[in-house]
């Protein structure tokens, strides 16, 4: 493979110009020679600013010997179909998370991608913040042994159906709550057994949702979810056998909650403050793994989200939905009087 790796960036919309681009900038070793989108505007102004020798309406036209690998950030649709078209065709892709609109379409991608020795590694930035990389390893030994973790992961976006969902609940679990799905089977790695799910619904479109995964190894794994906030919020949270609990609230910091029973409070791990969100999000890190892997030069030891991984959480996605979809507008606990009150007067602050 030549070096610099040459890169296609395939759709220039928000994710794209907001996060990949401008965090692969910083990392060297590459050059992206071609842009690609539908939209006129939207790729002359990524080819100006990535100097991009060549911009497209599709990857269809592009000449795919002059491409290494490819940055894709459209939604889940074309997402599937592009990577495959690539894949196919021998280019390494950076895909982002869901990666394709289904489990169906998944598992056809995954098997496509069996085989062909290319890397094809999917958007799950989250494993790549450093904050959780630091839980990670600082609880690696505990989770040898079954632990119960909780995931904190609400967003206010979707709040409408979009991308070929029906609802906005489909939507925002398959096209952002998946996120706290992948954490969950990065932390707890062992096949899960059972899946409870429940919602408290405010209206069509807003939503707290709370599941459980019931793991082979004994393991608990709460996700606390939802599109019902003001705004971005990702934590998460270990509790061990031993009745320590590792928590990082936010992606800022971790503190020992509690240390073998005994309240704590200990500042385990803080990012850098006036960070510029390199590493704290973990778009950086994401992309130099997903470089280094396409020149073969990544360590062993630390496996980048795949395909299979996006085909585990839309699984698990899959069954949560199979409970909240049928589940009517819930209500929120009785009141004094007696009555039920709806759930749509639920405030969250
Ligand atoms: N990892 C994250 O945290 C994160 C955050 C935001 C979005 N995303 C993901 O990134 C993807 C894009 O999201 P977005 O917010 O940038 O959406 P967007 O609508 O702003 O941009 C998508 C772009 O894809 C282009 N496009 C559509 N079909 C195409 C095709 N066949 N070929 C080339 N380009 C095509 C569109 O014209 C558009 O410019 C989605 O899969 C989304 O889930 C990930």
């Amino acid at each position: 493979m030549s070096d610099p790796l040459r890169l296609a960036l395939v759709g220039c919309g928000r994710q794209m110009r907001q996060n990949l681009q401008p965090f692969l900038h910083r990392l060297p070793a590459h050059q992206t020679v071609a842009c690609v989108d539908p939209d006129p505007d939207l790729v002359a102004s990524m080819g100006a600013v990535t100097r991009a020798t060549v911009l497209a309406g599709a990857v269809e036209e592009l000449d795919l010997s002059t491409i290494d690998a490819a940055l894709i950030a459209v939604p889940p649709i074309p997402s599937f179909q592009i990577t495959d078209y690539l894949v196919r065709r021998g280019v390494h892709c950076f895909v982002e998370k869901p990666a394709a609109p289904s489990t169906p379409a998944l598992r056809q991608l995954d098997e496509v991608i069996q085989g062909s020795g290319l890397h094809v590694q999917v958007g799950f930035n989250f494993r790549y913040a450093e904050t959780l990389q630091h839980l990670h390893a600082l609880t690696a030994a505990a989770r040898r042994a079954p632990v119960e973790t909780t995931i904190d992961f609400y967003s206010r976006h979707p709040s409408a159906p979009q991308w070929g969902c029906d609802t906005t609940l489909e939507s925002w679990l398959r096209q952002n709550g998946v996120h706290a799905f992948d954490l969950a089977r990065w932390f707890s790695p062992a096949q899960v057994r059972r899946v409870d799910a429940h919602a408290i619904r405010n209206g069509e479109h807003r939503f707290l949702i709370n599941v459980t995964l019931r793991h082979e190894d004994g393991s608990l794994t709460t996700l606390r979810m939802g599109n019902h906030t003001k705004s971005f919020l990702v934590g998460l949270s270990v509790h061990t056998v031993d009745g320590s609990r590792f928590t990082a609230g936010s992606l800022e910091q971790i503190r020992l909650d509690v240390d073998a029973g005994r309240p704590s409070g200990t500042l385990l791990h803080s990012t850098r403050n006036l960070d510029d969100g390199w590493a704290r999000s973990g778009f950086g890190p994401e992309l130099a793994a997903f470089l280094d892997h396409c020149r073969g030069k990544a360590p062993t030891d630390k496996p980048a989200p795949i395909i299979g991984d996006a085909l585990g959480a839309s699984i698990l996605i899959d069954q949560a939905l199979a409970q909240l979809g049928s589940a009517p507008h819930l209500t929120a606990p009785a009141g004094g009087n007696g009555k039920s009150r709806r759930a749509d007067r639920v405030e969250v602050r």
